[in-house]
């Protein structure tokens, strides 16, 4: 029988932990969330200490995951924790919603996997076996019933983490292995001859854009030298790769700066 991947976010049922880990999942690969998740859970195990925490140490922390507003949401979301839930992260579907950057995913699988609820969580991968599984297309509200209502009672945990081991090692976007499939027998589309359903389907997974030459890698270059040692803001653009273009690397760090992932004081950038 093939096995759940041995992550560390697997071991444990604490909501913040639950939480902390799928806002890293999100659009990073898990063996490059396991360090990171492993360090940021024993500096910060709670929310109270989360939210005590100055934003730049948190961003120290998440370097080598990218996209760091997930990092700045995480925190602001940790301070609604603390003000309007006690410290203790909330287990109704609306409340979790209310987070900053928590959206329908995210806490559909805080109240899977911390709470046992039975909810089944949809994101790209668990859209796409859905949609194979279905044999045709799903839009955004037909694959989240369809997921709900494929949860067998009280096994919501190892179910929902089996479809998502299942797209992400068998049920994959590109090669799939079907030959592999344990549940093949169920499956409406077993890879073809017709249209893979999963490339029509709400959600379905895009390309990532180049990263060479992107935005997010010119703000990631300025946020990791930050976060190593204030950067003289006459020193931004090339440190940003952009010295030729300092008209887009003031456009930058104006956006990093009002998304309050870095700060301007005295002629120096860094973390707030
Ligand atoms: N991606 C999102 N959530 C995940 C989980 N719990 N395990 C593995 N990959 C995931």
């Amino acid at each position: 029988m093939p096995r759940l991947r041995d992550l560390p976010w697997r071991a444990t049922r604490d909501p913040w932990h639950v939480l902390v880990s799928e806002v890293m999942l999100q659009q990073t690969q898990a063996r490059r969330v396991v360090p990171v998740f492993e360090r940021f859970v024993r500096a910060w195990p709670d929310p109270a200490a989360c939210a005590a925490a100055p934003l730049g140490e948190l961003l120290s922390a998440w370097q080598g995951l990218g996209y760091p507003r997930r990092c700045r949401n995480l925190h602001e979301a940790a301070k609604v924790v603390v003000e309007r839930h006690g410290g203790a992260v909330p287990a109704v579907l609306e409340e979790l919603e209310a987070l900053p950057g928590v959206g329908g995913y995210t806490a559909r699988a805080v109240l899977a996997f911390a709470h046992g609820r039975d909810v089944g969580p949809v994101d790209v991968n668990v859209s796409r076996v859905l949609s194979r599984w279905a044999g045709e297309p799903l839009g955004r509200a037909a694959a989240q019933s369809r997921a709900d209502a494929a949860v067998p009672q009280g096994r919501s945990w190892e179910w929902n983490q089996s479809m998502m081991d299942l797209g992400a090692t068998v049920c994959t976007a590109r090669a799939t292995r079907c030959g592999e499939c344990p549940v093949r027998a169920h499956c409406a589309w077993r890879g073809g001859p017709g249209d893979d359903p999963a490339a029509a389907s709400a959600g379905a997974s895009r390309a990532q854009a180049r990263f060479e030459g992107s935005n997010r890698q010119a703000r990631g270059r300025l946020l990791r030298a930050v976060v190593a040692a204030p950067v003289r803001d006459t020193d931004v653009a090339a440190t940003m790769g952009l010295a030729d273009d300092a008209t887009r690397a003031s456009a930058l760090l104006a956006a990093l700066r009002a998304e309050g992932l870095v700060t301007v004081v005295d002629g120096w950038c860094r973390l707030p």
